[in-house]
């Protein structure tokens, strides 16, 4: 079976932009006195803003209003978002331009499968927004990653099934819910974090459009 569409998320395998949430969270976790590590951040990746925040009250032991919650969620987002507008096609991570042209010459679908609810935004801000044949973003999903939801979504849009597709990712809950989904999940960063990962790359500078199409190969052979 011959694997046509491509889903990417967005924070952390398109964009640079994982640090910023970083960045932003602990920030903002740190005026409501809470502290968390990078290794703790691993579990906000890929997850919504709602359950991003109620994670770091949980850690933090400390419950709030809906009110606040909300007001710390805006402020959170504008932060961010003032991080993000100074983005440029500078901030695409390496390889993944030339991967995405490689990909779409060669007939893929391209597709996005992003938790984040300013994916358009980012894209128009680094010019990647014409790339892609769909767009499946936080505003478009009810059951957050680990949930397939999104993926899914994003296979069934491109025409495809999931056994067709294949995810790449930087979370994970993003590869869980990749492996749920029945698609193929490449990790995108550090091996022993995405362990559950089918295949793990450093990035696409190490998985350049050669080696994925080495891969597809060898996928599509064992397949048969
Ligand atoms: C994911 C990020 O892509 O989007 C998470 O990995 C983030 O860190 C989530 O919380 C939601 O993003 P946003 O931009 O809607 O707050
Ligand atoms: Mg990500």
């Amino acid at each position: 079976m011959k694997t046509k569409a491509l889903i990417f998320d967005l924070d952390g395998v398109i964009v640079d932009t994982a640090k910023f949430h970083f960045v932003a969270w602990q920030r903002l976790a740190k005026k409501i006195g809470v502290h968390f590590t990078e290794k703790e951040n691993e579990q906000l990746k890929g997850v919504s803003r709602v359950k991003s925040l109620e994670k770091i009250l949980k850690w933090g032991n400390k419950t709030i209003s809906d009110e606040l919650f909300h007001q710390l969620m805006d402020e959170k987002n504008k932060d961010y978002l003032n991080l993000v507008y100074a983005m440029t096609t500078d901030d695409i991570l390496p390889g993944v331009r030339a991967f995405l042209d490689a990909a779409k010459a060669d007939g893929h679908k391209i597709a996005l499968g992003s938790a984040s609810k300013n994916a358009k935004t980012i894209l128009n801000a680094v010019q990647l927004l014409d790339m892609f044949d769909v767009i499946i973003d936080g505003n478009q999903v009810t059951k957050g990653k680990p949930d397939p939801e999104g993926f899914l979504k994003a296979a069934e849009q491109s025409g495809y099934s999931p056994e067709e597709s294949f995810v790449f990712e930087d979370s994970i809950a993003g590869i869980q819910a990749a492996n749920t989904g029945g698609m193929t999940s490449i990790g995108i960063g550090d091996k022993s974090t995405l362990a559950e990962a089918d295949y793990c790359f450093k990035g696409f500078l190490e998985l350049d459009y050669a080696a994925f199409q080495t891969l597809e190969t060898k996928l599509n052979i064992n397949t048969l």
